[in-house]
């Protein structure tokens, strides 16, 4: 395998964010579609995608992509695939999830014993066996059928990417860290600026800023799927991501992240979750209402997720919290807030249009992420708040 064609999953209406970051990392993007972008890639490519971006949910690895009215041709297409390139006589492989969107195929399960036979078969017939033995390493199949198009990927990263290894405790309602990730992306923050979370429930943005401040990589502290595919890629490959990755860090750097919360048992779990990412030691964690939210320092950046209540009650609740912290931000007339929240009066409580609202799926909960920004610093004042702590 030299070239191939490599698919990530994102967040629907993130899809711009993690463009940059493959463009970034050096890969040239085929095509960008609802919660996926398509790119070229080779070994190392499949390495570097896991370790390096943040706004992915997984790295494929594309095999083909048909179209299929009816069973049959799902078969037969299936089998027509050139499978020994990518799955060894004893690997294990199976569609560990099949999605239908607009398709005349639409029974998941069915779809998933069809394709496992066609690819069994193929199999068996190239090695010349009765059965696979299955004893190898996994190659688990993602495959989406969009308008009957199938498009079959190999998952090369296991777990979902936001699952970078830091969060083992969680608190209620976490936002999942590519999403926070893809967030801050959007947003002008950059290392040697003030960011603060004053609802930072388990820390995540707090700690995603940290390591993307420090030039952490997210995939550092975890393993990937095709770490275990010998037929594909080598060790070198692997060593060669982790070394680069190391060569990037950079720890001596000041950074002025700040993170609160009204809950102390919360706030124990940030901490613990920032000391398992390596970053405690540069976020400064307080207990504190986001009611008597009143930073030091100019031209700061607030990322944050107020709690957003599910039942009525819960969200009148949601909705004064929400305007107890809004009352301290209007102090703050340098400062920019970036709020990811479902609650339609987001705007209203504060006051103000947001200067920027964006569309974003929370999972499956619709959401806007609003822009408030702040006066614009000076050009000889840009560093005002570095020296101002
Ligand atoms: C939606 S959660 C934030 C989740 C967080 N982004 C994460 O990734 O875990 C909202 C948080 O706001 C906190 N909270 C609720 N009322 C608060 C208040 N008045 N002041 C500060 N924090 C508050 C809750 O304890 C909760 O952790």
């Amino acid at each position: 395998m030299n070239e191939c064609v490599l698919i990530a999953p994102c967040h629907f209406g993130l899809e711009a964010v993690l463009k940059r970051e493959i463009v970034d990392l050096g890969y040239e993007v085929i095509l960008v579609e609802d919660g996926k972008v398509t790119f070229k890639g080779d070994e190392d490519a499949i390495c570097r995608a896991n370790m390096f971006l943040r706004t992915a949910e997984r790295i494929l690895l594309k095999v083909g992509s048909f179209k299929a009215l009816d069973f049959d041709t799902l078969y037969n297409e299936t089998y027509k695939l050139d499978w020994e390139n990518y799955i060894p006589q004893d690997g294990r492989v199976w569609v560990t999830k099949a999605n239908s969107i607009r398709s005349k195929l639409f029974a998941t399960v069915n779809i998933q014993s069809v394709m496992k036979k066609a690819i069994a078969s193929k199999l068996c017939k190239v090695y010349g066996l009765n059965t696979l033995p299955e004893t190898g390493a996994d190659y688990p199949l993602r495959v989406v059928l969009n308008k009957d198009e199938v498009t079959i990927g190999i998952d090369t990263s296991g777990e979902s990417l936001h699952k970078r290894g830091y969060r083992q405790l969680t608190t209620k309602a976490p936002i999942e860290e590519t999403l926070a990730s893809a967030l801050l992306m959007l947003t002008p923050w950059h290392h040697d600026r003030i960011l603060a979370d004053p609802f930072c429930g388990s820390g995540t943005f707090a700690i995603e800023a940290a390591l993307m401040g420090l030039n952490i990589a997210p995939g550092i502290n975890r393993e990937f799927t095709a770490e275990n595919w010998k037929n594909l890629l080598t060790r070198k490959n692997w060593y060669d991501a982790v070394t680069e990755a190391n060569d990037l860090e950079i720890r001596d750097r000041k950074l002025q992240i700040y993170a609160s919360d009204i809950d102390p048992n919360v706030l124990k779990l940030a901490r613990k979750n920032a000391s398992l990412a390596g970053v405690e030691e540069y976020i400064n964690f307080r207990c504190a209402p986001a009611e008597k939210f009143a930073p030091k320092g100019d031209y700061g950046f607030i990322v944050t997720n107020p709690p957003y209540g599910q039942r009525l009650e819960d969200i009148e609740t949601a909705k004064k919290i929400w305007a107890g912290f809004c009352e301290q931000f209007k102090l703050l007339p340098t400062w920019s807030c970036y709020v990811i929240s479902p609650i339609a009066e987001t705007e209203q409580i504060m006051g103000r249009k947001a200067d920027k609202k964006r569309k974003i799926y929370n999972g499956m909960m619709k959401t806007d992420f609003y822009q408030f920004l702040g006066r614009k610093p000076r050009k000889d004042n840009e560093n005002n708040s570095i020296r101002n702590n």
